[in-house]
């Protein structure tokens, strides 16, 4: 039995025969939920970020495509797998960085194959179980990283995290925040500092509001407060979570999270990635992770007032890329990488 009881949101549900998600836009004003039995709506949802974080996205497409195959008038397996692949060829234009959104896509359009000639409502059943698997696998996963990466954790700690790696971006209990409820659960004494995380403000307006409602002490920083909070010693780890990393070990996450890396390496504070190893690409290159760009109105406006001259653009990418060297562990529900990562990862991998 944990020390301590946790009450933490879940992002997405499937509810008879629908799908209900908490509309993240409207935190931490508002708890709305909005509710389809559309994959569309979902695909909606994913691009305009009212749900966001990697695994969640991926629990959501897999989610979706239960919709579309339930949904679907196809008599037959081969009409079937057409409107699935239509409706995954949506979602894959949602957002090009989180692995897991692919991960789950093509999980799910693996099963339908596998169940080729099969009758149409057993196909459709079959995929709608493979979604509802992958979100349960994700909670485990979860639980799981938050039992490795509690290890790292001592009574008294002082956490830096960025944007929002917890049970919001994910199907539940969080990735970079999964370690941090299992050491409350247990009793240790920690708080963290959020950095609020511009333009979206996950980090502000989502991990504050899940950590709050935990019970766990946060603290809300400035993002460029990061340096100068190191320097000062204030946090003695820092806890991320990842949208895909390289076999090489290269973390590609929330845009930020390289400058914080760069700057505990340099003040000596150990940096964790916590993430399900369906984050983890074991085939694309670096080189080759799309970094999504979104628009500028994200950051030329805060809750719909302009806070820069009309006609001056903005650079927005979403995410950055860490490099290997500079990140400590690699914390996945496989176990934890340590450094040389090309070496660690593909053997955790292969377990
Ligand atoms: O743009 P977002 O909010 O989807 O970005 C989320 C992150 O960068 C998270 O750190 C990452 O997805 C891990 S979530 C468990």
């Amino acid at each position: 039995m944990p020390a301590r009881a946790l009450n933490i949101p879940k992002t997405i549900e499937w509810v008879n025969g629908r799908v209900r998600l908490i509309n993240q836009l409207k935190l931490p004003q508002k708890l709305e939920y909005i509710e389809t039995d559309r994959y569309e709506r979902v695909a909606e949802a994913i691009k305009k970020m009212e749900i966001r974080g990697a695994p969640a996205i991926g629990v959501a497409a897999a989610f979706a495509l239960a919709l579309a195959a339930v949904k679907s008038n196809a008599k037959t397996y081969g009409e079937l797998l057409e409107d699935l692949r239509r409706a995954a060829d949506a979602l894959r234009k949602t957002r090009p960085t989180a692995k897991n959104l692919f991960w789950a896509i093509d999980r799910i359009l693996k099963k339908a194959e596998e169940l080729s000639g099969r009758d149409v409502n057993e196909v459709r059943e079959g995929v709608l179980n493979e979604a509802l698997r992958i979100a349960k696998e994700d909670e485990e996963a979860n639980r799981k990283i938050g039992e490795y990466g509690e290890r790292f954790i001592e009574d008294g700690d002082v956490i830096l995290t960025i944007c929002n790696a917890g049970s919001l971006a994910t199907y539940y209990y969080g990735t970079a925040l999964a370690p941090i409820y299992k050491a409350w659960e247990d009793g240790k004494k920690i708080s963290v500092i959020a950095l609020e995380t511009r333009p979206y403000l996950q980090g502000a307006r989502l991990t504050a509001f899940e950590l709050k409602q935990a019970g766990i002490p946060v603290k809300i920083a400035t993002d460029n407060a990061v340096g100068f909070i190191l320097s000062r010693g204030m946090v003695n780890k820092a806890f991320v979570g990842a949208d895909r990393i390289t076999l090489t070990g290269h973390v590609v996450n929330k845009i930020g999270t390289y400058t914080l890396a760069v700057l505990a390496k340099k003040h000596g504070v150990p940096l964790y990635v916590c993430a399900p190893t369906s984050t983890i690409d074991p085939q694309t290159p670096i080189e080759k992770v799309v970094i999504e760009e979104r628009p500028a109105e994200e950051v030329l406006f805060i809750g719909g007032y302009r806070i820069a001259p009309e006609g001056v653009g903005a650079i927005y990418y979403a995410f950055d890329i860490t490099p290997p060297e500079l990140v400590t562990a690699i914390i996945t529900e496989k176990g934890v990488a340590e450094p040389p990562f090309n070496k660690s990862l593909p053997r955790l991998l292969g377990a």
